[in-house]
C-alpha cells in the first residue's frame, strides 16, 4: 500500500507535496515523511503518526522546488520514526519512497552490509537506497536502472539525489504510479486524487516505465532507456469529488453520494428499459458463457454475492463467488464457456489482481468491474464495465458498493435478455425499476436522524449480529463487515436459518441483532428467527421493506425501506446499515475516515 508524491516546478515543493499526500492518506497513515533540497542537501523529515504530525513536525516549510514525500502502511518494520520513508543512503545524498514489497530485500541486506553499508531501518526499501549508491557513478538514471535489475517484487519508487537537485527519477512494477503534466511543474503521484486541482493530464505509467521528471518535461522509457510514447489521459474527476464538501468525514459524504453515483453508473447503458453493452464491446464476451466465476475482496466480495444471486436468478446461468485470496490457491476445474468477473473498487487489490492473471493464463477472459480508470485490473482485464462513484477516499467502502451492486444488476439483466430467460416487457420492467433506484436511496437517507438515534442508544455494546436469508444474508455481510471495520464493535452476519446451528448459544440478554427483511418470500421464515433470538433476550432491529411492517412488528426498532422490487432491494438495505456502522464509530470516538489497522488499496498479499 503507501502513498507516493513527487513534485518538481516553482512553487513551493512542501505544501504542495504535502496536500498531493492528504489525498493519498486513504493508502496508508501509519507514519509520513518527505525529502527536500535545502542549502544545496537533502532535508528530510519523517514522522511516525498521522500526516498532520508530519505538517507539524516541519513547521514553517522551507523554500523548495522540489521533492519527494510519502505516506506509509507498515509491511516491514513498525510504524516509527525511523521506518518511515523517505530512506536514505549511508551519504545521505540520495533519498528514496516506495510502494510495494521488495521480496529479495534480506538477501540484498545481508550483502550490502557485507560490503559495508549501514542500515538504520528495518524496511525491505532501504536496500533500494543502499543499492542506488552503489552503482552511483555518472547518474542518478544510471544508477536506478542498475538497482532496478537487482530488486524482485513490487514497487513504485522515487528517487532524488543531492548530486542532480532538479530531477526525479520514477520506476513501477505491480504498485501503481502516474505522472501529472503541468505548466513549468511536474508531479508524480500514486493515484489521481493527489494531484487532482493542479492538473487533469496525466500519463498512467505501465509496469516496467521508467521516468524522469523535471519542472520543464517528464521522459518516459523502458528500463532498458528505449523511449515510450504514451497518450496523455485527461481526468475528468472534480477536484471538490476528493474535498469533504462541507461534511465531516468522507465516509458520510460518500455515503450521501449515493443517489448520484448509482445514477452515473447507470447512465446510458439501459435503452427502452433493457440493458445495453454495445458501447463497452460485451457482446461477444459473453456469447459462449456457460459458468461465471466472480472473485474479489472484502466489501466487493459482498458484492459479488449478490451478483451470483441476482444471474443466477434472472439469468440462469451458473455463477460462483469467492474471496480472491482463497480462490487463487484452488485447483479450479477450468472448462471451456468458463468467464471470470473480478471486481475491485481501486483496480489494484493484489489477491484480485492475481486471480485476474490466473483466470487469463488458463485461458479464461475476464471482465473487471471498478472504479478506477488506468488501475492495474482495469488495463489487464479483457474487458471493463466501470463503477462511476467518483473518487472514494474514506477506507470503508459505501458508494463503490452500491455501484458494484448496479453493475451485478446490469450484468444479469444483460444476461437474461441474452439469453431469453425472460420475455422483453418483464424485463423492460426490472431495468425501469433499477433507473429508479436513486431516487429510492434518496428517501433511505432520510431514515439518517432515526439511525443515529439508535447508533447512540447501542453505542455501549460489545457484539452484535446481522441476520439475513438470501439477498439480506449478503447484505448483511456487508453491513457486520462495516461496523467492525469502523467502530471495532464485534459483528457477526449469519444466515438467519443457520443460527441455531451453534451461534444461537452467544446471543444473550441485551445483545442487539440487526434483522434485514427486505425478501417479501422469505420474511416469514426470516421472522421465525427472529422469534429465537429475542426469546433469548436480543433487542432486534429490523430494517425492513415499508411493506412489510406487519410481518417485523414483533421486532423492537423498525427502520423503514421503500417498496422496492426485493431483486434490487440491497442497493437500498445496505444504507442504513452503513449509516449505523458511521455513527457507531463516531459515537465510540473512533477515526471513522482511517481506521485503525487498515488501508484502502491493499497492494500486498
Ligand atoms: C471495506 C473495504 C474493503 C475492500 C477490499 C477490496 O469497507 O473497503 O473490504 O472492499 O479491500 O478492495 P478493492 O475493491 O479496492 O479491491
Amino acid at each position: 500500500m503507501c502513498g507516493i508524491m513527487g513534485y518538481a516546478g516553482r512553487n513551493n515543493a512542501i505544501p504542495v507535496i504535502t496536500h498531493g499526500l492528504s489525498n493519498l492518506e486513504y493508502r496508508g497513515y501509519d507514519s509520513a515523511g518527505i525529502a527536500i533540497f535545502k542549502d544545496g542537501q537533502i532535508m528530510i523529515t519523517k514522522k511516525a503518526g498521522r500526516l498532520a504530525d508530519l505538517v507539524k513536525a516541519i513547521g514553517e516549510p522551507p523554500a523548495a522546488n522540489l521533492g519527494i514525500g510519502h505516506t506509509r502502511w507498515a509491511t516491514h518494520g513498525v510504524p516509527s520514526d525511523v521506518n518511515a520513508h523517505p530512506h536514505a543512503d549511508c551519504s545521505g545524498r540520495i533519498a528514496i519512497v516506495h510502494n510495494g514489497i521488495i521480496e529479495n530485500y534480506a538477501a540484498l541486506r545481508k550483502e550490502l552490509i557485507l560490503e559495508g553499508h549501514d542500515f538504520i531501518s528495518d524496511t525491505d526499501t532501504e536496500v533500494v537506497a543502499h543499492l542506488v549508491e552503489k552503482f552511483y557513478a555518472d547518474s542518478l538514471e544510471n544508477a536506478v536502472r542498475k538497482a532496478l535489475n537487482y530488486i524482485e517484487g513490487s514497487f513504485a519508487l522515487a528517487v532524488i539525489s543531492q548530486e542532480e537537485p532538479d530531477k526525479i527519477i520514477a520506476a513501477k512494477k505491480d504498485s501503481p504510479l502516474i505522472v501529472g503534466l503541468g505548466a513549468g511543474e511536474n508531479y508524480i503521484a500514486s493515484d489521481i486524487p493527489a494531484i487532482l486541482g493542479k492538473t487533469d493530464k496525466v500519463y498512467i505509467l505501465d509496469d516496467y516505465e521508467f521516468v524522469v521528471v523535471t519542472a520543464e518535461g517528464v521522459t518516459i522509457t523502458d528500463f532498458s532507456g528505449n523511449l515510450i510514447n504514451k497518450e496523455i489521459f485527461n481526468v475528468t474527476w472534480d477536484p471538490i469529488s476528493a474535498e469533504k464538501a462541507g461534511y465531516e468525514h468522507f465516509m458520510l459524504k460518500e455515503i450521501h453520494e449515493q443517489p448520484d453515483a448509482i445514477r452515473q453508473t447507470l447512465r446510458g447503458k439501459i435503452k427502452d428499459g433493457l440493458v445495453d453493452f454495445s458501447e463497452q464491446g460485451l457482446d461477444e464476451l459473453f456469447d459462449d458463457v456457460k459458468k461465471i466465476y466472480m472473485v474479489a475482496c472484502g466489501t466487493a466480495y459482498h458484492a459479488g454475492l449478490v451478483g451470483r444471486l441476482a444471474i443466477e436468478k434472472i439469468a440462469r446461468l451458473p455463477v460462483e463467488t469467492d474471496i480472491a485470496s482463497e480462490f487463487r490457491y484452488r485447483d479450479v476445474l477450468w472448462s471451456p464457456g468458463d468467464l471470470m468477473i473480478v471486481i475491485s473498487q481501486s483496480g489494484e487489490t493484489a489477491d484480485t489482481l492475481a486471480v485476474l492473471r490466473e483466470a487469463q493464463r488458463n485461458g479464461v477472459k475476464v471482465l473487471a468491474v471498478t472504479n478506477v480508470v488506468g488501475s492495474s485490473i482495469a488495463r489487464e482485464a479483457d474487458k471493463v464495465l466501470y463503477t462511476y462513484a467518483g473518487p472514494e477516499i474514506a477506507v470503508a467502502s459505501t458508494k463503490a458498493y452500491s455501484t458494484q451492486l448496479v453493475i451485478m444488476y446490469l450484468l444479469a439483466l444483460y444476461l437474461a435478455k441474452k439469453r431469453k430467460t425472460y420475455d422483453q416487457k418483464t424485463l423492460a420492467g426490472l431495468g425501469k425499476e433499477l433507473l429508479d433506484m436513486d431516487v429510492m436511496t434518496e428517501k433511505v437517507l432520510q431514515e439518517e436522524e432515526k439511525i443515529k438515534r439508535l447508533a447512540g442508544k447501542y453505542q455501549n455494546v460489545e457484539s452484535t449480529f446481522f441476520l439475513g436469508r438470501g439477498l439480506d444474508y449478503a447484505v448483511a455481510m456487508e453491513g457486520a463487515l462495516k461496523l467492525k471495520e469502523i467502530s471495532y464493535i464485534h459483528a457477526e452476519a449469519y444466515a438467519a436459518g443457520e443460527l441455531k446451528h451453534g451461534p444461537l448459544a452467544l446471543i444473550d440478554t441485551g445483545v442487539p441483532v440487526l434483522a434485514l427483511i427486505s425478501q417479501d418470500a422469505l420474511a416469514a421464515k426470516s421472522m421465525s428467527n427472529i422469534k429465537e433470538v429475542k426469546a433469548r433476550g436480543a433487542v432486534v432491529v429490523a430494517v425492513c421493506k415499508e411493506n412489510l411492517q406487519e410481518v417485523c412488528q414483533e421486532c423492537d426498532e423498525q427502520i423503514l425501506l421503500p417498496d422496492v422490487n426485493p431483486l434490487l432491494a440491497p442497493i437500498v438495505s445496505v444504507i442504513p446499515l452503513q449509516m449505523f456502522a458511521y455513527y457507531m464509530a463516531i459515537f465510540r470516538g473512533a477515526d471513522v475516515d482511517k481506521p485503525r489497522n487498515l488501508a484502502k488499496s491493499v497492494t500486498v498479499e
